[in-house]
């Protein structure tokens, strides 16, 4: 049987803030799913306070001890969970992960290195060794490194394969010298490796230590290794391109099914559309827009940061609002210039433009199974899970050809009468084009027979995890 651990950050449904949540929470069921008796699949993820009574009633103490991180001598709690066939184990140590976020608190470098620290303990506590260790973005970076460095005299943790994925490239774990032994506990030894353009990188140390770099898209895999997408880190990728490989997510068709979704008002399915219109109209009301169903609704969900492209949307939404009879539905929160953006559009057209700043998972699925159209213009994107949702939830997905988007949703044309692609996509990083597209979905729109046959084909594309689980094991067996 194959032992396979995850070590993330965040893992749904018990605390995330974003994809990489999504993806930790539904990948190893699917894996054990897929593998079945051949795998054994463990999760371990830190005990934050976002973790609810409801999971802590559920969970079995099942080891203490003390976790050494350089000079520092730490409590650990270990804690476990069964779900869905998986075995999660939660870090419990209340000064690092009694916080209010997940993120962006002054010691994060230490916070996760105490996190990667006791792992490193909590395998031999357990007497337990996984044969892959498969860690997620720079907060679990050092859970790679450890084994082939600190650990490494040690032949049960120089044995694991380890993979290494990477979720955003634009977070690398950068800090200055002095973490290196006063945080990380190694010394000077490791500088070199540990090491990237004047500072200690984790992905940069985790590409170099990993048996298998992963990233979330065939099309991502590649872009990395080119300076416009590599955030600096593509001279490192390139002398280890051939550990490089693609692997494009899935989403969790259980959570995500618009044919029983508590969350939303009226159930639909691609054969039996006419639901979608009554969510719609319902949304409408509850966000106080004129309900009438034969006004076209064009969403965005997103976090409202630039590389989501949304500046973009800003050249062109003021005028698409303007020119058509449009509602404009966008949920999220971010960066200040875009809040402030949708909420001047708002005030501007409160009949056609809502601005809804902030995160809701259920009013996410109202919106997702109500709009027409689902706009998602990224200047680059590791994978993308929200064209998936939309997809669905049967949105027309407006996309530009980048990462994820670009392996998930091709462009619209028809041959022989026969309508090919799932969604409306564009090249260059130029809002002309976006506008095009967006034009062109509208058009199709308003064509009632074409709309119910793209929109069937949209909700029919498969992005349930099979495949790529069927790819994560193979790969596992590869190591
Ligand atoms: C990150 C990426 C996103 C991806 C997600 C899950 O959030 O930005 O594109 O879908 O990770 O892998």
């Amino acid at each position: 049987m194959k032992k396979i651990l995850f070590a993330g950050s965040e893992v749904m449904p018990f605390a995330a803030t974003g994809g990489l949540g999504d993806v930790l929470g539904s990948l190893p069921a699917a894996i054990k799913a897929e593998g079945g008796d051949d795998v054994d699949i463990r999760v371990v993820m830190p005990l934050h306070s976002a973790v609810t009574d409801y999971w802590r009633s559920q969970m079995e103490d099942v080891a203490v001890f003390n976790v050494q991180l350089a000079w520092r001598n730490l409590y650990c709690g270990v804690k476990k969970l069964e779900r869905n066939g998986v075995t999660y184990y939660f870090i419990d140590n209340e000064y690092y992960f009694k916080r209010d976020s997940l993120y962006g608190n002054y010691d994060d470098a230490e916070r996760y290195a105490y996190f990667c620290m006791a792992i490193m303990r909590m395998l031999s506590e357990l007497n337990y060794f996984p044969d892959v260790l498969h860690a997620n973005d720079w907060q679990t970076a050092l859970s790679v490194i450890y084994p082939k460095t600190l650990f490494v005299y040690d032949e049960r943790y120089r044995n694991i394969k380890t993979v290494f994925t990477i979720h955003n490239i634009e977070y690398q774990g950068q800090y200055g010298f002095e973490i290196l032994s006063d945080v990380f506990g190694m010394g000077s030894e490791y500088g070199q490796l540990m090491e990237y353009n004047g500072c200690i990188n984790l992905i940069k140390a985790a590409v170099e230590c990993a048996n298998v770099v992963s990233t979330v898209s065939p099309r991502y895999a590649q872009e990395i290794r080119s300076p416009e997408f590599s955030h600096g880190l593509h001279h490192e990728l390139n002398n280890h391109a051939g550990k490089l490989c693609g692997i494009l997510n899935g989403i969790d068709y259980e959570y995500y099914n618009p044919e029983n979704d508590v969350a939303i008002v009226s159930h639909f399915t691609s054969n039996k559309q006419e639901g979608k219109y009554d969510n719609k109209t319902a949304l409408q009301s509850e966000l106080g827009l004129p309900v009438d169903k034969n006004i076209p609704m064009v969403a965005i969900i997103s976090r409202l940061a630039t590389h989501k492209g949304l500046d973009l949307v800003a050249d062109v939404a003021y005028n698409f609002v303007v020119n058509n009879n449009v509602q404009l539905v966008v949920l999220g929160k971010g960066e200040a210039k875009y809040e402030e953006l949708f909420l001047s559009l708002q005030e501007y057209f409160p009949d056609k433009v809502r601005a809804l700043i902030q995160y809701d998972r259920d009013l996410s699925k109202r919106i997702y199974a109500s709009a027409d159209i689902f706009v998602m213009p990224s200047k680059s994107e590791p994978c993308g899970l929200s064209q998936m949702i939309a997809s669905r939830y049967g949105a027309i997905p407006v996309t530009r050809e980048t990462g994820g988007l670009y392996d998930s949703i091709k462009g619209y044309w028809e041959q022989d009468g026969e309508i090919m692609g799932n969604g409306f996509t564009f090249a260059n990083y130029y809002s002309p084009e976006l506008e095009d597209r967006m034009y062109a979905a509208l058009g199709l729109w308003y064509n009632e027979e074409k709309r119910q046959k793209l929109i069937k084909k949209i909700m029919e594309t498969d992005f349930s995890w099979k495949s790529s689980a069927v790819q994560y094991m193979e790969m596992y067996n590869r190591l």
